[in-house]
């Protein structure tokens, strides 16, 4: 299979290239580094990765940014953040991808556990995770030629524990590679419109 990984260099996305790089060809996609690179906020940006890559048997996607701060506190920029790049970067990639993709290739994106568990400062990622979510549920009736489409929602991963443990009490962390895991189980399997919870 080929495989096109967007993020491929981050501490999700690393975990996900090692694992399907095994049995597969991936395309390492990146922002500043990679085979190919591309900025998600940006819909020409995208359509020209995909040109350039020509036709592939899978998307994955572990990249997208979005900003924490208080509800009360989050700026219009801020709220714009998780918009432009971990919701509409992550749809406009599905988008262009379709007429790329193989029949009965596939999508997965990335959402996360603040979908279902809030925390301080959360209100941003909870509502674009849970839109991504959905996202998934509904491409899902509509894609063509046998394509799929999931999204992978991890808990905090232990390698990111340093920069967010303080803002995730009680949870428990997962290692990256069981995140790839649920990658894998979305690229080889047979579900779409799913959710692929990993949590500690
Ligand atoms: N880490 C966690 O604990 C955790 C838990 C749940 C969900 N998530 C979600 O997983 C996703 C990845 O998180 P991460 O911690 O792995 O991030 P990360 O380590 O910061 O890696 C980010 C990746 O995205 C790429 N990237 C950055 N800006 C981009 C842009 N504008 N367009 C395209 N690619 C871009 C980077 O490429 P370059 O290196 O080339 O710049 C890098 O490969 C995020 O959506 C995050 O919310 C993470």
């Amino acid at each position: 299979m080929n495989i096109v990984i967007v993020g491929a260099s981050g501490t999700v996305g690393s975990a996900v290239s090692e694992l399907l790089a095994k049995d597969h060809q991936v395309i390492r996609v990146g922002h500043s580094r990679g085979d190919a690179r591309v900025d998600m906020r940006d819909p020409a940006s995208i359509k020209a990765l995909f040109a350039q890559v020509g036709p592939f048997d899978a998307l994955v996607v572990a990249s997208g940014s979005v900003a924490f701060n208080g509800l009360t506190e989050m700026t219009d920029e801020q709220w714009q953040v998780g918009i432009q790049s971990k919701l509409m970067g992550q749809i406009n990639l599905t988008r262009a991808a379709i007429p790329y993709l193989n029949d009965k290739g596939s999508i997965t994106l990335i959402s996360g556990i603040l979908s279902e568990e809030p925390i301080n400062w959360g209100v941003s990622a909870s509502t674009v995770n849970g839109a991504i979510d959905h996202f998934v549920k509904a491409a899902a009736c509509e894609l063509p030629r046998g394509l799929r489409i999931n999204a992978v929602s991890p808990t905090m991963l232990e390698e990111s524990m340093d920069k967010y443990a303080d803002f995730f009490p009680g949870f428990v962390p997962v290692p990256a590679a069981k995140v790839a895991q649920a990658y894998k189980r979305s690229v080889m399997g047979i579900q779409t419109g799913q959710v692929f919870r990993v949590n500690g």
